[in-house]
């Protein structure tokens, strides 16, 4: 009991986020109403059968049909400001958040509108607590290239609001060489580079984000396990690993949480950090996902200490502003 106290009041990073991700079901539904989006669930109970996933397909199916509720600038303000509030809860100090706008774009709503929301709500948060935030530009691997590089050259107003690129969505069948030239052309506009990958893919894949695409961290990553010389590179370069312990057995990328690698992972040198992915439809922010390591893995105070330390020093704050948490 002492413990869970003292883990939830230590200060973390958190490092793996999907704005849309934090969408609360109460809130969902009565966006849906106002917006006339047809959900097969109506009520609280309804949401929770439904968020029974089988894989990361059946959770990305509601995902994005939930983020197609939010429409105008107060809604991304309410969404990003929510979010805040849980981090400023979970004594999360500094926070990376993917956005993705090709979940946006479909319905009409450009950059300007969520961007506006955005950043009202992260300014807020700043001057009220002193909330540190950056933000990834997230694309969607289902997409074609082509349509990536379209948003890339959109986002070019908003250059110095994202700090990086990332790559999300569904992981097979879409492995990371088909975003070569995004890649290639988002460092030379000098964005940070990240990708998921060894999620549901192969590690093959993540030897793809490494060697095509040059990210310096990779999301989730739990999947090297199975490729022992990947392991000792990602040893090797200290290339941090955004684990997400509760999406991946909520995504059976795990059968339950006693089975989880990640403190093997530590154990082995390797640079892991917690995060929560998407905590609205997978039962918990941050301190729950710490929370649950202790419970289930037996997390002890070592452990925790180097997990939080490696959030800070895997984030992409410069180097100076990364001193002041170290
Ligand atoms: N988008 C939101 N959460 C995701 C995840 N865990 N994997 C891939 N894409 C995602
Ligand atoms: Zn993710």
């Amino acid at each position: 009991k002492n413990f869970e106290d003292w883990l939830k009041a230590a200060p973390k990073s958190e490092l793996h986020l999907h704005l849309d991700g934090t969408l609360e079901a109460r809130r969902l539904l009565s966006l849906a109403e106002k917006t006339h989006v047809p959900l097969s669930y109506q009520t609280l109970e309804e949401v929770e059968v439904a968020y029974q996933f089988e894989n990361l397909q059946s959770f990305l199916d509601l995902y994005y049909l939930g983020a197609s509720v939010l429409r105008d600038e107060e809604d991304f303000y309410h969404l990003m400001m929510d979010y805040l509030q849980r981090c400023r809860e979970n004594n999360i100090v500094h926070t990376e958040i993917m956005i993705e706008p090709q979940t946006y774009l479909p319905n009409g709503i450009e950059f300007p509108v969520f961007m506006a929301g955005f950043k009202r709500a992260i300014a807020d948060a700043r001057s009220q607590w002193g909330q540190s935030a950056l933000l990834i530009l997230s694309f969607l691997r289902h997409m074609p290239e082509a349509d990536a590089l379209h948003v890339l050259d959109l986002a070019e107003a908003y250059r110095d609001d994202f700090v990086a690129i990332g790559l999300a969505s569904g992981e097979r069948d879409n492995p990371p060489q088909k975003f070569t030239e995004l890649y290639r052309r988002a460092g030379e506009r000098g964005y940070r580079l990240t990708a998921h990958a060894g999620e549901e893919g192969p590690p093959a894949y993540i030897r793809a984000a490494l060697d095509d695409l040059q990210v310096e961290r990779i999301d989730h990553g739990v999947r090297c396990v199975e490729d022992e010389p990947l392991v000792e590179e990602l040893r090797e370069r200290q290339i941090p690993l955004t684990v997400c312990p509760l999406s991946n057995v909520r995504l059976h990328v795990f059968s339950e949480m006693k089975q989880h690698n990640i403190l093997q992972l530590l154990q082995r040198g390797l640079k892991v950090t917690v995060n929560s992915d998407d905590p609205a439809y997978f039962g918990g922010y941050l301190n729950d996902n710490f929370i649950a390591l202790y419970r289930e893995l037996n997390l002890n105070r070592e452990q925790a200490l180097q997990l939080l330390q490696n959030g800070f020093e895997a984030s992409f704050l410069p180097a100076e502003a990364k001193q002041n948490y170290l």
